[in-house]
């Protein structure tokens, strides 16, 4: 879908704000929402409010092809239900540390990291992106499966989950690579999940502004119930 501002300039709505707000408005009220769900062979904890991680392939896409630094530290961002988080953990990172905005998914991330045995690695945070960080912390991997819906600057997060899907003048991707390389282990790595929904256009400007280059790692392709989905792994390297 595509508009025109009254100054003329394109914006490029991939998925209407409308649509998505209604799906969200389900999975926050929805009465028929379990509490519980089935992915990577695992059961999780789900609580209302957080973002559910069967809405999209997303986060089982995420989680199965993040390249987990084996024996090192991984930093999440916006861990929402803790399943990448937890993940990490069991695939072999010494140290996870996990964060989100939304104190409903700290309590999520939580739950799933006692539900599966790995609480004593997985350290987790309410916090807007870096801010609750020991400013001299460093992590060997960052990575934030991002809410890749573009919307103007100023469109109100008005619930939890709107911060979960849609990114304002893409304000917190900007704040996300701006912010990263102050934790970064040196050869650390910078990892960024997103789709073909995403404005790619708009995230490589912001790449381009913070010193940094965009590489696709790997593209992964998913037949969902609307439409065929295309996901993206992406390594933001400084120039
Ligand atoms: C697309 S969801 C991904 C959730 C989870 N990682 C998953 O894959 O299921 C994006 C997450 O980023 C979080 N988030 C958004 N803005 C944030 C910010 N400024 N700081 C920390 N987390 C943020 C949201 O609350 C949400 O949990």
């Amino acid at each position: 879908m595509s508009d025109t501002t009254e100054e003329g300039e394109t914006m490029t709505f991939k998925e209407s704000p409308e649509a998505v707000a209604q799906v969200l408005q389900h999975a926050l009220i929805g009465d028929d929402l379990p509490d519980s769900f089935t992915l990577l062979g695992r059961e999780w904890s789900l609580h209302r409010g957080v973002f559910p991680s069967t809405l999209s392939a997303a986060t089982e896409v995420m989680a199965s092809i993040v390249p987990y630094p084996l024996g090192g530290s991984f930093l999440e961002v916006g861990c929402g239900t803790g399943v990448i988080a937890v993940t990490a953990a069991l695939n072999g990172c010494a140290t996870v540390t996990a964060l989100d905005i939304n104190e409903k998914a700290v309590a999520n991330t939580v739950a799933n990291a006692e539900r599966h045995g790995v609480s004593d690695r997985v350290r987790v945070l309410h916090s807007d992106m870096y801010t609750e960080l020991d400013p001299a912390e460093r992590f060997d991997t960052i990575f934030w499966n991002v809410p890749w819906t573009y919307v103007e600057d100023g469109f109100a997060l008005s619930t939890d989950l709107h911060s979960a899907v849609f990114d304002p003048g893409y304000q917190g991707q900007a704040r996300y690579l701006a912010g990263a390389h102050a934790h970064l282990t040196d050869g650390g790595r910078l990892l960024l999940g997103t789709a073909d929904l995403g404005d790619r256009e708009r995230l490589d400007a912001l790449a381009e502004e913070t010193g940094l280059r965009v590489e696709l790692l790997r593209r992964v392709r998913r037949i969902e119930e609307v439409r065929v989905m295309e996901y993206h792994m992406l390594e933001l390297h400084r120039k």
